[in-house]
């Protein structure tokens, strides 16, 4: 189950995000918002981070304005790594380095198009596994 979440900077993107897990088949919860009225992006952020950090979703995906504020949030709970991309290979990168469980976008930054393949790179690459990444993550929760 993915965890999708948005203030209304990024509301629009979210409901292009939603159509597309559907027509992937994926599973997903939105933790709002529900309209372009303006709202407070870390009431978002924060809902989606203690929904992953307490294993009720696997991953999560939160876009406000920027994507800053939104990640700056989600990263406050523990357990969370939010990682805000405007690229795939940031994307991909995070997942194998980082085991980022949260994607953040930034609705006025990434436009659609590309932001709908920097979800699916998120959502396709594995964690590497890879022994020097699980200490380095480690090392961020101390
Ligand atoms: C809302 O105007 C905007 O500040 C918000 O979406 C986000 O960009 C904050 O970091």
């Amino acid at each position: 189950m993915i965890a999708v979440g948005s203030d209304h900077g990024g509301f629009a993107l979210k409901k292009a995000i939603c159509a597309h897990l559907e027509k992937r088949g994926l599973a997903y919860k939105d933790f709002g918002t529900w309209s372009e009225e303006s709202c407070d992006y870390p009431d978002f952020g924060k809902a989606v981070a203690k929904a992953v950090a307490a294993g009720e979703c696997g991953q999560g995906i939160l876009i406000c304005g920027t994507g800053i504020g939104i990640s700056i949030a989600a990263n406050k709970v523990p357990g969370i790594r939010a990682a805000l991309c405007g690229d795939c290979f940031s994307a991909e990168a995070t997942r194998l380095h980082n085991d980022a469980n949260i994607l953040a976008l930034g609705a006025r930054v990434t436009g659609e198009g590309l932001a709908l393949k920097i979800v699916d790179t998120f959502l396709d690459t594995p964690f590497s596994n890879d022994e020097r990444h699980i200490r380095r993550i480690r090392k961020i929760e101390d």
